[in-house]
């Protein structure tokens, strides 16, 4: 899905290239709906690490569940990989929680994740009963889009409580996120002032107060 592989040869190169210590990065990557059966699934992860040329990744993620796919044969497959070494934690995307719960059932790891749209602006998996699942069942949500949205930027609270704080709006919606228990976030930016910022975003705890004013 992210050029045919291609962003993941561009990481590969960059790592290779930089020499980086592949132990100090965290390394996800995710299988495409279209290739959810069993033998698809080890292979999609054989040709990502080829791409990647890593040996192991961090995170292998389902992206997108399929109407009528056969979970029981995917979680066979990740299985296998985590005790293959092949990837060290498995997840989910953009699973409800019926679909959700069935994964726990089926994962042999002992943590797991769900990546899925959570934001300010976007409380689809806060209302739909996704987060308070994980957030019971120590599994992390991950947020993703977190700071997408114009209305982040224009909403006139986020604006009042990050002048409060001498912050941004973003940095205030990317740390109502991780303020939440269970609850880590993926924001994405091309702009080295704008990535140091979202990194510093995760320090700030918002109060009981702030987080009241954001219901
Ligand atoms: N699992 C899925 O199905 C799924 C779907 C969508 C996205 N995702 C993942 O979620 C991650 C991010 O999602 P996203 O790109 O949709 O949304 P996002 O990270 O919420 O928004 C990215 C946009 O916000 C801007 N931005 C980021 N930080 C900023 C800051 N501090 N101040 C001002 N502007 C800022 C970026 O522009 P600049 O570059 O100019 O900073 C960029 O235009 C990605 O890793 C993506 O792969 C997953």
């Amino acid at each position: 899905m992210y050029a045919g592989g291609h962003a993941e040869e561009l990481l590969g190169k960059v790592i290779r290239e930089q020499h980086i210590p592949r132990e100090v990065l965290f390394i996800t990557s995710k299988i495409s709906p279209e290739h959810l059966r069993y033998q698809d699934i080890i292979n999609s992860c054989e040709n990502s690490l080829r791409r990647l040329g890593i040996d192991y990744l961090d995170l292998y993620l389902i992206h997108w569940p399929v109407a009528g796919m056969n979970l029981e044969d995917a979680f066979r497959a990740l299985n296998k990989l985590v005790k293959d070494g092949k990837t060290r934690y498995l997840g989910v995307s953009n699973f409800n929680l019926k679909l959700l719960k069935k994964s726990v059932s089926l994962c042999e790891t002992p943590r797991l994740t769900n990546q899925v749209p959570y934001s300010l602006v976007d409380r689809k998996y806060a209302n739909n009963g996704v987060l308070e699942y994980c957030q019971h069942n120590d599994i992390l949500l991950t947020a993703y889009s977190p700071v997408k949205h114009r209305k982040v930027k224009n909403n006139k609270i986020i604006q009042e409580i990050a002048r409060s704080r001498g912050v941004t709006p973003m940095q205030i919606a990317i740390a109502w996120l991780t303020t939440q228990p269970r609850v880590i976030t993926i924001p994405t930016s091309f702009n080295p002032q704008h990535q140091a910022e979202n990194l510093q975003a995760a320090d700030i705890v918002l109060s009981a107060e702030e987080i009241a004013l954001l219901m």
